[in-house]
């Protein structure tokens, strides 16, 4: 097996900084500059040639890289702008007029994803949405029992954002098909660091993005679908990439093609299709497996110093059910952030769950320790007290 530090060197972006954000966004590769480079180049060199010479194409190209890395057959993989634009377009596939207009979905789901459903969803469908009891995990039992025959969609993260907390993805999608219902696994927060078999699940329907643990940079998002569901979809969030027969500027009805093109809509995301490329062959060549092995190390290693400093951790202890990330709720977490920030090491806050350290492959045991160190020294000299808070990173 590969060892995932090998590849520290292909990263100089994470020099002079302890890069602890890979929930959010991923190292950038030193081989994303070419490719951006690249990307100008063919724009400046060929022009509007580069759409048959590979533009057009693109999309399928890099859509069956993801698939490879979660067990999708070739061309099921549609790329989107954004994780939220990738579950409209699942939406839009639905006629909420009948009896089966439910959604069931977790108040743990990422804040877009549930503004996206409430809004679809009013005066047309019912959602059902279930509480976490303590802010880590989501009680099954609820879960289950309100996914029943009335039951549409069942829109669930694989690994929730929040908390880390991995949830029982074969047992909800075998709920959901028995009741003739489908999921929706967001993978955003697994792909890249936590196995992912979207085949071997029977997965209908997943989203994710390059940005976070694909170490791709933004505007490279994904559309999975199921290959024996695609002929019976019908997205309304569509456009002329979904076109059978593009080049013919028809003005009558959409006629469907065929593949991951039929769940595109307008123009491509080009330059992200380009920068987004390093970070998947990296994921790649060192395998999900070795990371995830380096990553539970990992997680276990700051859980341990956690509890040594009696800090209180709100994500799961149980590396089974833990992603990447080891959220702490240190006292005046939010500043203690802003600090660290401030002194070049990046990590994350949230509100409920405190400062977010999500190692990734590339970092090294001495950063671990290293970041420990300095939460427990900005906490004991008055620092912190007197920084001003920051805007938080984005998601
Ligand atoms: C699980 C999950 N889903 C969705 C999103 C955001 O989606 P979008 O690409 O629409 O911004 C995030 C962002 O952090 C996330 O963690």
């Amino acid at each position: 097996m590969l060892n995932p530090l090998a590849y520290r060197p292909q990263f100089d972006s994470l020099r002079g900084c302890c890069h602890m954000i890979s929930n959010s966004l991923g190292a950038m590769p030193n081989r994303a500059r070419d490719l951006a480079r690249e990307y100008v180049d063919v724009w400046a060199r060929r022009g509007v040639r580069a759409w048959d010479e590979r533009w057009w194409n693109l999309p399928r190209e890099v859509g069956n890289r993801i698939g490879a890395l979660m067990n999708a057959p070739a061309d099921s993989v549609a790329m989107h702008l954004n994780v939220t634009s990738a579950s409209a377009t699942v939406l839009s596939c639905f006629d909420l007029q009948g009896r089966r207009n439910k959604v069931v979905m977790v108040d743990m789901e990422f804040p877009s994803i549930l503004y996206l459903y409430r809004a679809w969803l009013e005066g047309r469908g019912r959602l059902e949405i279930i509480p976490s009891e303590d802010g880590v995990t989501i009680p099954m039992d609820r879960l289950l029992s309100a996914i029943d025959e009335s039951t549409l969609l069942v829109p669930i993260s694989h690994v929730l954002f929040r908390s880390a907390y991995i949830m029982d993805v074969e047992a909800i999608i075998a709920r959901a098909h028995a009741v003739g219902a489908m999921a929706v696994l967001d993978v955003f927060q697994s792909l890249g660091t936590v196995p992912v078999d979207v085949t071997g699940w029977n997965v209908d329907f997943a989203v994710g993005g390059c940005l976070k643990w694909l170490c791709g940079g933004p505007g490279a998002c994904f559309l999975y679908v199921r290959p024996d569901l695609h002929p019976t979809l019908q997205p309304r969030l569509t456009g002329w990439m979904a076109h059978d027969d593009p080049f013919a500027f028809d003005h009558g009805p959409i006629a469907y093609t065929s593949g991951s093109y039929r769940f595109l809509n307008g123009t491509p995301n080009i330059p992200a299709l380009y920068n987004c490329q390093p970070g998947l062959e990296i994921v790649d060549q060192i395998g999900i497996a070795a990371i995830r092995e380096r990553s539970v190390h990992m997680t276990e290693r700051l859980l341990t110093m956690a509890r040594e400093r009696g800090w209180p951790v709100t994500t799961p202890a149980d590396s089974s059910r833990r992603g990447g990330t080891v959220a702490i709720n240190v006292l005046r977490a939010q500043e203690v952030a802003a600090e660290l920030h401030a002194r070049n090491f990046l990590v994350d806050y949230r509100p409920d769950a405190g400062i977010r350290l999500s190692p990734h492959f590339y970092n090294t045991d001495e950063e671990l320790g290293a970041v420990m160190g300095e939460i427990e020294a900005i906490m004991s000299s008055a620092a912190h007290t007197i920084r001003p808070r920051t805007q938080p990173t984005a998601p």
